[in-house]
């Protein structure tokens, strides 16, 4: 695994917070017996199989950049079907009745581009369903960001907060009337209760934080950036009576049919 790749052993270790999303996106979808199904950024496949319990006898892709998530889908559902696949850069030949996309489109840069490519991929009935994660609204997205504009990390973390590619809404609207005629949109904030603030950071290692971390070249800075981070989260998010602590986390949904 490259040190770029991303890590499935570690991303599943918060599953459960990481699926929901999913079953969410999955129960607004209108359509009944899809012929053809494309998960694009499918991670280890966790998202992949919320599309399969429900539609079990569809024909169904997983399709993501990375070697190491496209492997452990392999390993993990041996008898589906996985592709390497850029969605920013690739072309399919194909079409399908449902276009999927779980928490990846943020990675993406160009979404009116994006929009266009994922409605060409669609039958002429086909459904479009998207969800991604709102970082820079929330707390942590803005304290990251704050750190990283700090003098000592500012010459390596450059650039970092524009990888994300996050619209509003309404942006969203805009481009999806273009090539769909009914859209649906909301906002949803899902308060994850985690067992420790640390766990937070836990969380957010293997995605959000990731880019950061990756642009800082020694170990010992790494941890110091970590540890800003921690003391920034243990502002956010305090410890409830019992110790726990609620990770409110705001995800922008939309689906759209042509
Ligand atoms: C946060 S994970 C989401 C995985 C899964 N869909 C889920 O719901 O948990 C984001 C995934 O998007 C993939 N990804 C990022 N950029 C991509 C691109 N340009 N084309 C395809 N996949 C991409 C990553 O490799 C990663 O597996």
């Amino acid at each position: 695994m490259s040190k770029l790749d991303w890590n499935p052993d570690l991303y599943l270790k918060f599953d459960k917070e990481r699926i929901q999303p999913s079953i969410d996106l999955v129960a607004r979808i209108d359509y009944n017996m899809p012929v053809k199904i494309i998960d694009i950024g499918c991670g280890p496949g966790n998202s992949t199989q919320i599309l399969v319990n429900r539609w079990p006898h569809s024909d169904i892709i997983g399709a993501d950049n990375s070697p190491a998530m496209i492997k452990k889908a392999t390993d993990d559902y041996p008898d589906q079907k996985w592709i390497l696949f850029d969605a920013g850069k690739d072309h399919l030949n194909d079409t399908f009745d449902i276009v999927f996309s779980n928490a990846t489109i943020q990675w993406i840069p160009n979404h009116d581009k994006l929009l266009k490519k994922f409605a060409g991929l669609l039958n002429d009935s086909g459904v479009l369903a998207v969800q991604l994660p709102l970082f820079f609204d929330m707390p942590l997205g803005k304290s990251i960001s704050g750190i990283a504009g700090q003098s000592k990390w500012m010459a390596a973390t450059q650039g970092v907060d524009e990888l994300f590619t996050i619209n509003p809404a309404a942006y969203y609207y805009d481009h999806l009337a273009k090539y769909f005629s009914k859209i649906d949109i909301w906002i949803t904030d899902y308060y994850h209760i985690m067992e420790s603030q640390t766990a937070i950071l836990d969380m957010i290692r293997t995605t959000g934080l990731k880019p950061y971390l990756e642009r800082i070249s020694y170990e010992k800075d790494k941890q110091e950036f970590e540890n800003l981070v921690l003391e920034e989260i243990k502002q956010d998010y305090p410890l409830q009576s019992n110790g726990k602590v609620l990770f409110p986390f705001k995800r922008l949904f939309f689906v759209a049919k042509k």
